[in-house]
Formats: structure tokens, C-alpha cells, sequence
């Protein structure tokens, strides 16, 4: 314990050493690991910035309300966890480390289980709005060799920038779960995606306009795609036309997931611009796995 006489670093710094002495009993040695983390750099923090009482308890009321305003569909922390970067750090900390395997990114809120199952060459928007875009590509193992029968999940929003959740009408559209071919292919049609601001009515929308930061995210289509004995992959790709690549959000936007949507001469539509996209997926071997 410091004395008075010791002067406020020394107070501050005694105090930091007594908080993480508590935890050095934890018997869980990655908890301990994890808490001890945790003070030294919030300690650290505080008596690097000078943290007011006032500012503490805007930072607890800020805390507060994004608790407050959450429930099951919609999590302001880990949108919080997003706007920070966090999410993003701790996908890359977690990725697979072969370089061949593609890229993961932000999961989002916006994922429904049980989404309706659709064949090859179905159709995702189900009457989203927007332009007609032909999506396929092969899902593949790290050396290019194809996986057959990945279990693929896709979701997007529809040309207004707004997923199927985000109506009042109940609408199922614009998501589908989808089943890779015995040679890896998969095929769907859907919308051309647009760019979107993240949910931005609450505590995370304030921080963002304090901090002259925009909500929005480029356009972008999700997949999750699992196979036996692979590490499942959670990404999107990402339209090279779209605005806001360089000022996603959330930071989602890795460079080798953008492609271009082409223009395409035929498919449905009632005559107005169709688009198609190639997106190969690779994925990795999960650790310890054999493969199926
Ligand atoms: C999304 O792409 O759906 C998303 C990701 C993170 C935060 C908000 C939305
Ligand atoms: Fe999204």
C-alpha cells in the first residue's frame, strides 16, 4: 500500500498492484490471465487519459443504456464491440492461419436460423427489391481441391439497403440456405446488394455522430459456410463498385473479398440491368480435423 507521502503515481500505481493481487488466486490460469489483462490495461487507461468521475459515469450510463436497448434481436454491445474494432481484431486473432483460406469477417445482426432452403440456381431475394444478380462460385479445401456438399448460408439486404428483418411485414427475402454440389459449385440468384448504415438510433449511433463517423457499410452480400472437418467460415463479399470500402463501419472490408458484379446480357428481370458475380470460397482444415 503507498502512503500519501508516496505522491498520486505511486498511490495509483499501488493500487493497480493490489486489484491484480486479488486475482492471483483464480484457479482458471487463462481467467486469471483474461482479469489480469483487463485491470492492468483499464488501470492503465485511466491514469493515462486522466479519467474524471464525470466522464466515468458518462462512460457507465453509456454502458448502461446499450444494455438497456438490447434484447434478442438486436445487441447494441456487440455492435459497440463493431464500431471499436474489437469484433474485427478478435475474428483475425481467431482465423485460420493459411493464407489460401478466404478471408473471415463481421457476423452482424442480421442472421435468421432456418432461413428457406433452396436449390441450385434458386432464388435468395424472394421479392427483395433490386436489381436481378446471378451469384455462383466453388467451395474448395486450401489447395483448390473442391468440398462437396458445403452447407452454405447467404443473407443481404435488398436495394433500399434494409434486410428482411428490418420490414414490419414479416417477410422472409433476400437469405437462403443452400448446399454446394458434389463438385463444390453452388449457384443462386439474387438482388444486387447496397450499401446500408448500421443500426445507428441508439447509444452506438451517438458515439458515431460525436465522433463525425458515418454509420454506413458498403454493399455487401454474407455467407457462412461449414463442412465437415473445416474450420466454418463467416464472411462476405463485397461490391468493388460500392461507396464506403474505405470507411466501413465496422472495419468488415478485407481487400481480397471486394469483386466486381458484371453486367450480364440475360436472365430475369423484367428488361431492366442484371448482374453476375464469381466468388470462389477456400476453406480451411479445422484444427485437428481429418476432413470428412
Ligand atoms: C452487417 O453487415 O449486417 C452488420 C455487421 C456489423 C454491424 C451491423 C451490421
Ligand atoms: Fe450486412
Amino acid at each position: 500500500m503507498g502512503s500519501p507521502a508516496d505522491g498520486p503515481g505511486a498511490r495509483e500505481a499501488a493500487l493497480t498492484d493490489e486489484v491484480l493481487a486479488s486475482f492471483a488466486a483464480t484457479p482458471s490460469p487463462r481467467l486469471k490471465e483474461l482479469l489480469e489483462g483487463l485491470v492492468g490495461h483499464l488501470h492503465a487507461f485511466a491514469r493515462e487519459v486522466r479519467l474524471t468521475e464525470g466522464e466515468w459515469a458518462r462512460a457507465i450510463e453509456f454502458l448502461t443504456r446499450a444494455g438497456q436497448i438490447s434484447d434478442e434481436r438486436r445487441q447494441e454491445l456487440i455492435l459497440l464491440s463493431d464500431v471499436l474494432g474489437l469484433s474485427m481484431l478478435t475474428i483475425g486473432i481467431s482465423a485460420p492461419r493459411d493464407p489460401r483460406a478466404t478471408e473471415p469477417t463481421v457476423f452482424g445482426p442480421f442472421f435468421v436460423h432456418d432461413a428457406p432452403l433452396i436449390e441450385f440456381g434458386g432464388d435468395v431475394a424472394q421479392g427483395a427489391p433490386g436489381e436481378p444478380c446471378w451469384v455462383e462460385g466453388v467451395v474448395a479445401d486450401t489447395a483448390g481441391t473442391p468440398i462437396p456438399h458445403a452447407e452454405i448460408e447467404v443473407w443481404e439486404a435488398d436495394e433500399d439497403g434494409l434486410y428482411d428483418v428490418q420490414y414490419d411485414d414479416g417477410r422472409t427475402a433476400g437469405r437462403a440456405r443452400l448446399r454446394a454440389g458434389e463438385d463444390g459449385r453452388y449457384g443462386f440468384w439474387s438482388v444486387k446488394p447496397a450499401p446500408y448504415p448500421i443500426p445507428h438510433d441508439g447509444p452506438v449511433g451517438e458515439l458515431m455522430a460525436a465522433a463525425g463517423r458515418s454509420p454506413m457499410r458498403p454493399a455487401h452480400i454474407h455467407f457462412m459456410v461449414a463442412a465437415p472437418g473445416y474450420h466454418t467460415l463467416v464472411t462476405h463479399v463485397f461490391s468493388a463498385s460500392s461507396a464506403h470500402l474505405d470507411d466501413d463501419a465496422v472495419f468488415g472490408v478485407k481487400q481480397s473479398l471486394v469483386r466486381e458484379f458484371e453486367p450480364m446480357e440475360s436472365g430475369p428481370g423484367r428488361g431492366g440491368r442484371r448482374w453476375q458475380l464469381r466468388f470462389d470460397i477456400a476453406l480451411a482444415r479445422a484444427v485437428g480435423g481429418c476432413g470428412p
